[in-house]
């Protein structure tokens, strides 16, 4: 995007900035000052969290994804080929972070991710805090294959190397600046100071400033609640549970608006500058569902990712914790129902004995962001690590009752483990991925003829 010089608006606003210090133009006749808005759209997503796709584990993590933001953009700019795009928040990692193993896995999904945002377009991003959190020598490596500039505005050395203080958009009649405000780490300063700082050095060159934070919705207020010279802020960063709304909302002297994490929505801000006025704005989301089409050539990066993850990570899997002298082991569930086959009608019934089919329907068996909750005994002593699955896929009867070896040798009920407790179950069913878990209720639904009932 390229910044043009807006010889009409610069003059209309210097007319006015006259017209209020009531000096007398003498000598030459006064040129009508043009009260009509000049306008400019832009397109906002935000915390990608370095996933090219949400997991899609409950209903409402189905949307988003590079893919899908892709197709979206695309079509938008048929009709509107300037259409800017700007990511706020995390860009490249979740809090998480990079997992010891992981790290082949995530050098990977960045590669792959730069491919993706190179195809949709994206004219901007900052980073968050998970991003912060992995150390400049990390990020700088990873955003070299970026293609678009980052900005943040409170950051001193070494991240001031790599990351704009700000920069300056062309969004139809409009010149945009656009700030960042990064959350504490080491190596980031004040934000307040910054941002109204650099405000204050992009006023004459520009209609309107943006800020993007990635300091969640109570820091982003509360940063605001000084005047900093910006006229919207985007509040990125929010939990996955956040009720995230398209009102428009003031936060001191700024417009704020929010923005949903995991890409899921994609959001349309309009704006409108009338000279010696605030800049009036419109703002309204898009979920970004998954039954529209999919980017080809961004599904093909997809493909290509997966894939490549088989030689990955079979490499990086490691290999199981020794088992101690005596301790049981994982046997899969062919063992018990030797002498269980009443449990046949709850296996019939229930998804858990689905959970690799559904990895399999994604091409996903080699994402160890994956397979571990989709699986039995993933990682633990005596059962599974990619490479060496061995009847352990699907979440099988030991991953609720625990390894069986012991007692499916004599049947003893010392040896095993009859009543789950919800620890168990949140090993899988997390906030991250079972939105709705509720131990009751889920619990309810084992229990069958046969299984508990
Ligand atoms: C921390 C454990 C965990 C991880 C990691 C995980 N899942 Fe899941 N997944 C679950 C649980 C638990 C459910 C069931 C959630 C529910 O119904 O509340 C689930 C459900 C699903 C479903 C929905 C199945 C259906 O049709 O109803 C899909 C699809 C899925 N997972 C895909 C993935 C993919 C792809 C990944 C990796 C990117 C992944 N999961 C990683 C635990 C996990
Ligand atoms: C050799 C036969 C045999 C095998 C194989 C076997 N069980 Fe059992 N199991 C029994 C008997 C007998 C009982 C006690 C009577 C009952 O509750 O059905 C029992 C009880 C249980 C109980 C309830 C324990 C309690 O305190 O009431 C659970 C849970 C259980 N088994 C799970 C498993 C799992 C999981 C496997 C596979 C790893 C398995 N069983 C394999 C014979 C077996
Ligand atoms: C090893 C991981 C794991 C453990 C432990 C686990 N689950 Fe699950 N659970 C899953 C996965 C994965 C799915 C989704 C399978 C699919 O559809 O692909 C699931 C699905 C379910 C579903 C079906 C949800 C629906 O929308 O129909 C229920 C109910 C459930 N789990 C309850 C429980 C309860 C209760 C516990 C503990 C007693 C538990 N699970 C323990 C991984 C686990
Ligand atoms: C997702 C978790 C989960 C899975 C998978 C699971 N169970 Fe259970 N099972 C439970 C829960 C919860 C109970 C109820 C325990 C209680 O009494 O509080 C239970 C109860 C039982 C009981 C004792 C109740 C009875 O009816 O006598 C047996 C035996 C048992 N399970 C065997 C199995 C076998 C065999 C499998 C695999 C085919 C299996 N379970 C798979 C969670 C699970």
């Amino acid at each position: 995007m390229q910044v043009r010089r807006h010889q009409s608006l610069s003059g209309a606003r210097a007319v006015v900035a006259l017209w209020l210090a009531g000096a007398v133009v003498s000598g030459c006749r006064t040129p009508p000052v043009d009260h009509r808005p000049a306008r400019g759209t832009l397109l906002v997503f935000s915390d990608l969290r370095g996933a090219l796709k949400p997991c899609g584990c409950s209903p409402d993590l189905q949307r988003g994804g590079v893919d899908r933001i892709g197709d979206y953009v695309g079509v938008l700019r048929t009709g509107e080929p300037e259409l800017p795009l700007l990511h706020a928040g995390d860009l490249l990692l979740d809090d998480e972070g990079i997992p010891a193993g992981r790290e082949g896995q995530i050098t990977r999904r960045v590669e792959a991710l730069a491919e993706a945002l190179r195809i949709i377009g994206v004219q901007a991003a900052t980073l968050g805090p998970s991003d912060l959190a992995a150390g400049p020598a990390w990020v700088e490596r990873s955003v070299k294959t970026l293609p678009l500039p980052l900005v943040g505005t409170n950051v001193g050395a070494p991240w001031s190397t790599f990351l704009k203080r700000s920069l300056v958009l062309r969004v139809d009649s409009l010149r945009v600046g656009v700030l960042a405000a990064l959350p504490p780490a080491p190596g980031v300063t004040s934000p307040a100071e910054a941002l109204r700082a650099e405000a204050t050095v992009l006023r004459p060159q520009v209609d309107v400033i943006v800020a993007l934070s990635s300091l969640g919705l109570r820091e982003t207020k509360r940063l605001f609640r000084a005047d900093l010279g910006i006229d919207v802020v985007v509040a990125a960063g929010q939990d996955l549970k956040a009720v995230v709304t398209d009102e428009v909302e003031s936060a001191g002297t700024a417009r704020l608006i929010q923005s949903h994490i995991q890409g899921s929505h994609v959001g349309r801000l309009e704006l409108s500058v009338t000279a010696g006025a605030p800049v009036s704005l419109g703002w309204a989301l898009q979920a970004i569902l998954w039954d529209r089409p999919r980017h080809p050539d961004i599904a093909a990066v997809m493909k290509r990712y997966d894939a490549d993850l088989e030689a990955i990570n079979l490499k990086a899997a490691g290999t199981l914790p020794p088992l101690p002298a005596g301790a049981p082991s994982y046997v899969g569930q062919a063992k018990c129902l030797e002498c269980h086959e009443q449990t046949q009608a709850f296996i019939a019934k229930d998804r858990h004995p689905l959970a690799w089919e559904t990895l399999e329907k994604d091409g996903k068996t080699f994402d160890l962001e994956c397979v571990s909750c989709h699986s039995t005994g993933y990682g633990q002593a005596g059962g599974s690590i990619l490479g060496a699955m061995k009847g352990l896929v699907d979440v099988q009867c030991e991953s609720c009752h625990g390894p069986g070896s012991r007692h499916a040798d004599d049947g003893d009920t010392a040896t095993i483990r009859r009543v789950v407790p919800e620890s168990v179950c949140v090993t899988c069913h997390n906030p991250k991925h079972s939105t709705q878990f509720n131990y009751d209720t889920y619990r309810s639904r084992l229990l069958v003829p046969g299984h508990g009932r």
